[in-house]
Parts: structure tokens; sequence; C-alpha cells
């Protein structure tokens, strides 16, 4: 392993393929990075059985055994501060998450959006372009900060919006440039901390 690898943790709630396109850029012995651990908020998650096929260590925090969001959070951190990421990397993980909880991880955590930000946060995004008549759409890479999908961006790629589009269709150009897209801006992400 290379000496100066940067320690990533990923949280997710889903699927998981942003987190298997991180992981399988780890395996490269010139990238940069080693996924640490990998969260899920829920449990069940299609990603935490691609963790466990890529070897990563994983384990569920689900909001659903708190009473509250503060308590979830706190969980949350412990584990994560025991992990000692440099990184963590937000992928498919649906929950905004509070100044306080982002305090100690400022610069340093980051998610990505199916949407070229600042255009259509939230949800339902290529839904969202498609309505909007938009002729490119595309996804974002972006620190984290208390509002939702508002940090700043470190990297966006973008793809035509074709006629005939629905939104899976939009979904399944987009989603192929996510898996490009998370692992290149991470790495610019880790160069620039210098970890
Ligand atoms: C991706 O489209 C990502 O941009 C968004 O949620 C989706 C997660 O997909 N934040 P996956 O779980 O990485 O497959």
């Amino acid at each position: 392993m290379n000496a100066k690898t940067a320690r990533v943790a990923v949280l997710i709630s889903g699927r998981g393929s942003n987190m298997v396109a991180l992981a399988q850029a780890c395996l490269d012995p010139d990238y940069p990075a080693e996924i640490v651990t990998v969260i899920s908020d829920t449990y069940g998650a299609g990603g935490l059985a691609r963790a466990d096929e890529q070897g990563i260590k994983n384990l569920v925090v689900a909001r659903k055994d708190f009473s509250n969001k503060q308590a979830h959070e706190a969980a949350l951190s412990r584990l994560l501060a025991a992990c000692e990421p440099d990184v963590i990397c937000l992928a498919g993980f649906m929950r905004i998450l509070s100044a306080e909880f982002l305090a100690p991880w400022q610069g340093r955590i980051i998610n990505i959006h199916p949407s070229l930000l600042p255009k259509h946060k939230g949800l339902d995004t290529h839904a969202k372009a498609l309505a909007a008549g938009d002729t490119e759409h595309g996804c974002s890479v972006h620190h984290v900060t208390p509002g939702m999908d508002e940090g700043p961006v470190i990297a966006q790629a973008r793809v035509p919006v074709l006629a005939g589009d629905t939104s899976d269709t939009l979904a399944a150009r987009v989603i192929v440039e996510e898996h490009k897209l998370y692992p290149h801006a991470l790495q610019m992400l880790i160069e620039s901390l210098g970890v």
C-alpha cells in the first residue's frame, strides 16, 4: 500500500454503485486512497452486500434505532472518529447532516449529486432537468455543508439530453459519468489536502 494513502469512509443508504466505483479506483496502486469503512443508515441497503464483495468493512447505523437525529448523528460521529478517516464520501446517503455533525469534517466531507449544481437540488433531478427543457445535464461532486446540495462544487461531468429521453434513460447516461467523476474528484481533493 502507498504510504500516502488517504483513509476514506463512505456513507450510503442504497445500492452503493458509487461506493463500488470508488472501491474499484482504490484497487489501482497509484490511486491515493483506501476505503476503511462503509456505513449505511439503512438495514439491507444493497451497498452493504457490495461492500462485502469488495472485502470492505461495513456496518449499519440505522436512523430508526435512534430516537432523534442528534442521537443518530452522535453515533455516526463516534464511529467515524474511531476510523480516523481523512475524507468522508457520501454516496447516495439520503440525509441532511447538521452543522454540528459536519464541523469537524469541514472541507473533508464530500457528496455526489446527479445534476449540474446549482441546478436541480434535491430529489428527482432527471425529471427536473427534462421538465426544465435542459439540453445538457450531468453530475457534481461538492463539499457538504448544512444546506442541501449547496456546498462548493469540486468537479462536474456533463451529458447531453437527447430527444425522447425519459428520466430512466437520462439517469442511465448520468450514472456512467458519476462513476468516473467521483474517483476523479476524490483524488483532486486528496491532492489538494496534501493527505
Ligand atoms: C446517485 O445518483 C448519487 O448521485 C445520488 O444518489 C445516487 C446513489 O446511487 N446522490 P448509488 O447508491 O451510488 O448507486
